[in-house]
């Protein structure tokens, strides 16, 4: 077992976690054994799951950008993950250094590393807190963040690992409606919707490895992303693949839907 100064105690390296193998589709360096078996049985299945992954943190940069060029300067960033190029207190305060960022994310390894990355960052933070715990993390939030003033909520390839029996719909809105007129929903999410049946299968077995790691894998629809959504008004293109939500460069097709709203 590798004993590392950066793991805090909490963290039981011998069970995959979304957090680590996610870190370690993107070549990152914090991930254990269990994590790098798991994702590699993943990999075996769907080759194209690093390209995904990418895809999604394109997408991810393209909508902090265009948010921070609509006047928006203050994240909240669901899920957040394990710091890699390109977080989003990155790409915000390259564009406006005051623009305050408050990561949230349920795994250790992902909000130690984020708060030594974040120790001389006055404008952002982490918290250790399951995003469906809504009221802990509001309060938390509001250390840093202003609710008077819009809010970009970012929830980027997390909500397919909340069942339906944790009401991820009323956890989304609850957030929403904490923040005023002019806040912006951005979100992606895994989907079957555009598998063949035998891509299907594969996608069953990945969601079987999933169910080893500290989170259930939940596809949903495009009709069920939509739902997300209820009261916003879409910014164009609507939901799409992540791929093609205003791409800067091309990126090939991923089965994950993207999506921006505006709270009107
Ligand atoms: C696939 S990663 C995505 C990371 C980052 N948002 C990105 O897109 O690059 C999913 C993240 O969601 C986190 N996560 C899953 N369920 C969560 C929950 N209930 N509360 C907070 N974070 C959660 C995992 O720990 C993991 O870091």
């Amino acid at each position: 077992m590798e004993e590392l100064k950066w793991v805090p105690s909490t963290v039981d390296v011998t069970r995959p976690s979304v957090a680590r193998m996610y870190d370690y589709y993107l070549g990152g360096s914090h991930n254990f054994e269990a994590d790098r078996a798991a994702a590699k049985q993943v990999e075996q299945i769907f080759p194209g799951v690093a390209q995904s992954a990418q895809a999604n943190r394109s997408f991810l940069r393209r909508v902090v950008r265009h948010l921070v060029s609509e006047g928006v300067d203050q994240f909240l960033d669901l899920g957040s993950g394990i710091p890699t190029v390109g977080n989003v207190h990155e790409i915000a305060q390259h564009d406006n250094p005051s623009a305050r960022v408050v990561y949230v994310d349920v795994e250790p390894v992902a909000v130690s590393h984020s708060n030594a990355l974040l120790a001389d960052n006055p404008h952002a933070n982490a918290l250790l807190a399951d995003l469906r715990a809504t009221s802990t993390v509001l309060s938390g939030a509001r250390e840093l963040l202003d609710f008077s003033r819009p809010i970009g909520v970012l929830i980027i390839a997390a909500l397919h690992f909340v069942p339906d029996a944790d009401d991820p719909y009323t956890k989304v809105a609850e957030y929403l409606s904490a923040f005023p007129s002019g806040s912006y929903l951005a979100i992606t999410h895994a989907t079957w919707d555009q598998l063949t049946e035998e891509e299907r299968a594969e996608a069953a077995q990945v969601a079987q490895i999933y169910s080893s790691s500290d989170n259930q894998l939940t596809m949903r629809t495009h009709a069920q992303v939509n739902k997300f959504f209820d009261g916003m008004e879409l910014l164009e293109p609507g939901i799409v693949a992540v791929n093609d939500w205003r791409p800067d460069s091309f990126e090939d097709y991923t089965s994950i839907y993207g999506a921006v709203a505006r709270k009107p």
